[in-house]
């Protein structure tokens, strides 16, 4: 099956920095593919790359089968993008808003009515159709811009950070409206920084200062990762910091509440802990999630790159 959006080992440098250092990915219709990394990792700049707005200095983006090098102008409406910085008309109606983005796609005024009502359908909009777009909650403003990306049916979805600024409730609509468009075959690809979102992705591709550390079924990647958690928990915080700090097995170590969570490699697990206890601290085992998972490939990565 052709893909819907393709990166093949594409290259972007702004100047000195390398914002894509040779990323490759697929999105294939029905799935939702997140797109997962910290600020400044490359997300923003591969979509760019995917969706034919900026160019790309080596590698190929793909859309359709088509290189965007080589594509005709149509190939834009193959897809619907919602940059991470979009603005709607604040002054404008939702309906007003949907028309004009109608418009502009060059919908007919039958496309556009029919479109409204699943649209506005879908995404729970109906009551708000006559609000002002500025007076909309966070996530309903989001749905309205997901909405206008959408006018023109296209097979693919690029969502850059859709659920930023958005309060848990709306956060979780928003991701049953994804899943909704996915199980009518749309493509999705969605960025996100945060680790629980890319949980729910049917697959994940981890990017890191322009490269991709890994890619695949999200729960397949936390099983697969090696690395094992070691929860700390003691009066004094400063010599188990000290020592965590300084272990060169320990990849990552976070506070959480009162405890410490320590990501530590395999090998070393049974020492550090035996340390952690020798300095007065108690000591649980816990599982890997997804966030461990990406500190544990960060750390590896970072550390390659120092070596
Ligand atoms: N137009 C530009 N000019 C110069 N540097 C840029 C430009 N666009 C991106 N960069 C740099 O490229 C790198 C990747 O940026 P990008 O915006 O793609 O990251 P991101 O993953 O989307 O981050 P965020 O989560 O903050 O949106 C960063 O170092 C950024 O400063
Ligand atoms: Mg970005």
């Amino acid at each position: 099956m052709t893909p819907l959006l393709e990166a093949k080992q594409v290259v972007r440098r702004f100047g000195e920095v390398t914002a894509l250092a040779g990323v490759s990915l697929a999105v294939r219709p029905g799935e939702l593919l997140g797109l997962v990394g910290p600020d400044g990792a490359g997300k923003t700049t591969l979509m760019r790359a995917l969706t034919g707005l900026i160019d790309i200095d080596a590698g190929e983006a793909i859309v359709a089968g088509t290189p965007w090098s080589r594509a005709s102008a149509d190939a834009r409406e193959h897809l619907g993008y919602m940059p991470q910085q979009f603005a709607l008309y604040a002054d404008l109606s939702v309906d007003e808003n949907l028309r004009f983005f109608g418009h502009l796609f060059g919908l007919s005024r039958r496309e556009l009515s029919e479109r409204r009502s699943r649209l506005l359908a879908i995404t729970q909009l109906e009551r708000a159709h006559d609000r002002p777009a500025g007076a909309l909650s966070g996530g309903m403003y989001k749905k309205l811009a997901i909405a206008c990306a959408l006018l023109h049916r296209p097979q693919v979805l690029v969502l850059d950070e859709p659920t930023n600024g958005v309060d848990p409730v709306s956060r979780r609509e928003l991701w049953a409206l994804l899943y909704e468009l996915v199980a009518e075959g749309i493509g999705v690809l969605v960025a996100t920084p945060t680790m629980d979102e890319a949980a729910r992705c049917d697959r994940v591709c981890l990017l890191s200062a322009g490269h991709v550390l890994i890619e695949g079924e999200p729960t397949a990647l936390v099983q697969a990762c090696s690395d094992v958690v070691l929860e700390a928990h003691a009066q004094d915080r400063g010599p188990i910091d000290d020592y965590l700090e300084a272990h060169a097995g320990v990849l990552s170590v976070t506070p959480a509440g009162e405890r410490i969570r320590a990501l530590v490699e395999r090998q070393s697990a049974s020492e550090v802990r035996r340390g952690l206890t020798e300095l007065g601290a108690d000591v649980a085992h816990s599982s890997a999630d997804f966030e461990d998972l990406y500190f544990s490939l960060a750390a590896r990565a970072s550390g390659r790159a120092a070596a």
